[in-house]
């Protein structure tokens, strides 16, 4: 469906991106976070189910609220990040199917599946963090993924009482590229993949 993009796209989606952990004193707007949603949310889930949820934190007094909930190492990145974004999974994603997904009765498939519900969400919310990711880059942001977190902690804080879940949390700013240590390797094909 089209051509490859150019070589300085393919730079800024993966080959020189990197994960942040310091940030420039350089704001981001919300009509930003709304871009970066207007663009990630086409991406594909399964039954187009769309289960993630995000919560966008931005003023420090709710940044305190959620700088308690993370590890150690993670306090001073989020704290100092202009945002972190707080993506959730919504464990009630069916009851839109009706709506997202008309073209069968997709809802019947989850009502009462709690394993099901739970896959499906976590699976695709996951997919829409890692979409969330490569929208923040293609916008010229930068951002650092975090999974060292207290998940308790973070739904009683931000999602008392629901069905939405915390995955994991991503800081977005203008890194400061200064403190970067040097990339790491990665597998490489013959490792990580198999032609069948
Ligand atoms: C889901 C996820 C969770 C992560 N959790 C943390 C974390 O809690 N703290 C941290 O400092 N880095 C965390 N990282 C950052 C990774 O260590 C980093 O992305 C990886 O080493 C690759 O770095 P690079 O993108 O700069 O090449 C996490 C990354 C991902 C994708």
């Amino acid at each position: 469906m089209g051509n490859s993009i150019d070589q300085v796209a393919l730079k800024q989606l993966f080959i020189d991106a990197r994960t942040h952990n310091a940030w420039q004193q350089k704001s981001v707007s919300d009509d930003q976070l709304k871009q970066i949603y207007d663009l990630f949310k086409y991406a594909p889930t399964s039954v187009n189910c769309n289960p993630a949820r995000i919560v966008f934190v931005k003023s420090s007094a709710e940044k305190e609220r959620l700088v308690a909930c993370v590890n150690p190492g993670n306090v001073d990145k989020t704290r100092n990040a202009p945002v972190t974004a707080i993506v959730g999974m919504d464990l009630d994603f069916y009851e839109a199917l009706p709506t997202l997904f008309p073209h069968a009765d997709a809802k019947s498939w989850f009502v009462g599946k709690e394993d099901f519900i739970q896959i499906t969400a976590f699976r695709n919310s996951s997919l829409q963090g890692a979409y969330l990711i490569l929208a923040i880059r293609a916008l010229g942001l930068d951002c650092g993924a975090m999974s060292g977190f207290d998940a308790e902690k973070v739904n009683a804080e931000f999602f008392p009482n629901g069905r939405v879940k915390v995955n994991f949390l991503l800081n977005i700013g203008y890194g400061d590229s200064s403190s970067l240590l040097p990339r790491q390797p990665r597998p490489s094909f013959d490792e990580a993949c198999k032609i069948l």
